[in-house]
């Protein structure tokens, strides 16, 4: 099967505030330490490699107090141009949203929609091919589904989360191309692993191991694809079906319960 790579246009934040002093997550442990020299610098690493894939990436300026806004991943959804905004569900977030709305705004997006529901962006609704799998269950609630298949005029498909460890959806499935995911199966109800099966009977299936390195929390353009370097067993599979594996190390982000997609928001269609 020969693949091919399309040039991406990415939303990152620089984790210049980068610490874990609350936790919202299984994963964020504040008695814990944390380095924000580390965090910024694997970060720097995922930015790079984006860059030098090809793709183009823009920033949003980091706020203090705000240590989650690294996740750029979960302050919107960006489809043909029309910006669904997050509505962030816990108060240590919330404050992240209006500094999309403001982003959205000033680059001249012409829909930015502030979302009437709680949904957490891209942490929960992934693009696949016409259709948005949307995650529910932790975070966004299920009313924002219908909500988002109205605003981005796309058909959604809700999948119920049952794991607290997998608490969006992007940390339990990955879009790999147009028709191809990978996913691991014991993070969803079992109703929601029946819709999975039928709708992707050949998707790459993660181990528990590499489910619990976030080897899922992965961005691909279609041939590349970048992934936490510890999912060996993920990237295996990936080069069997001929895609290209970057494994990279962000294990100081994964302390707050983020890997490499939740670093980073897709932005499709204009502004350019
Ligand atoms: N600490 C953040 C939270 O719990 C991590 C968000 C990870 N982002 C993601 N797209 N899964 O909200």
């Amino acid at each position: 099967m020969s693949r091919t790579a399309r040039p991406r246009r990415y939303l990152m934040c620089r984790p210049s505030h980068f610490t874990v002093d609350y936790s919202i997550n299984p994963w964020m442990e504040p008695a814990k330490p944390t380095d924000a020299d580390r965090a910024v610098a694997q970060w720097e690493r995922l930015y790079t490699l984006f860059r030098e894939l090809g793709h183009t990436v823009e920033l949003i300026t980091p706020i203090p107090g705000l240590p989650d806004m690294v996740f750029a991943a979960n302050g919107a959804t960006v489809i043909d141009g029309t910006a669904l905004v997050a509505r962030f569900r816990h108060q240590e977030r919330v404050d992240e949203a209006p500094a999309y709305v403001e982003w959205f705004r000033s680059r001249g997006y012409r829909t930015v929609h502030r979302a009437e529901f709680t949904n957490e962006g891209e942490g929960d609704y992934l693009l696949v091919g016409e259709r948005v799998l949307a995650g529910t269950g932790f975070r966004t609630d299920r009313r924002a589904h219908a909500e988002a298949e109205r605003v981005l005029g796309r058909p959604v498909v809700t999948l119920e989360l049952v794991d607290p460890r997998y608490y969006h959806l992007d940390t339990a499935l990955a879009v790999l191309s147009e028709t191809e995911v990978m996913y691991y199966p014991a993070a969803f109800s079992p109703d929601s692993r029946r819709t999975l099966a039928e709708l992707y009977p050949d998707a790459v299936i993660a181990t528990d191991e590499d489910a619990a390195v976030f080897g899922l929390n992965a961005v691909s353009d279609g041939l590349r694809v970048v992934l936490p370097e510890a999912a060996v067993g993920l990237a295996a599979q990936l080069r069997a079906r001929g895609f290209e594996p970057i494994g990279i190390d962000v294990t100081e982000l994964l302390k707050a319960g983020g890997s490499v997609k939740c670093c980073t928001l897709e932005l499709r269609g204009a502004p350019a």
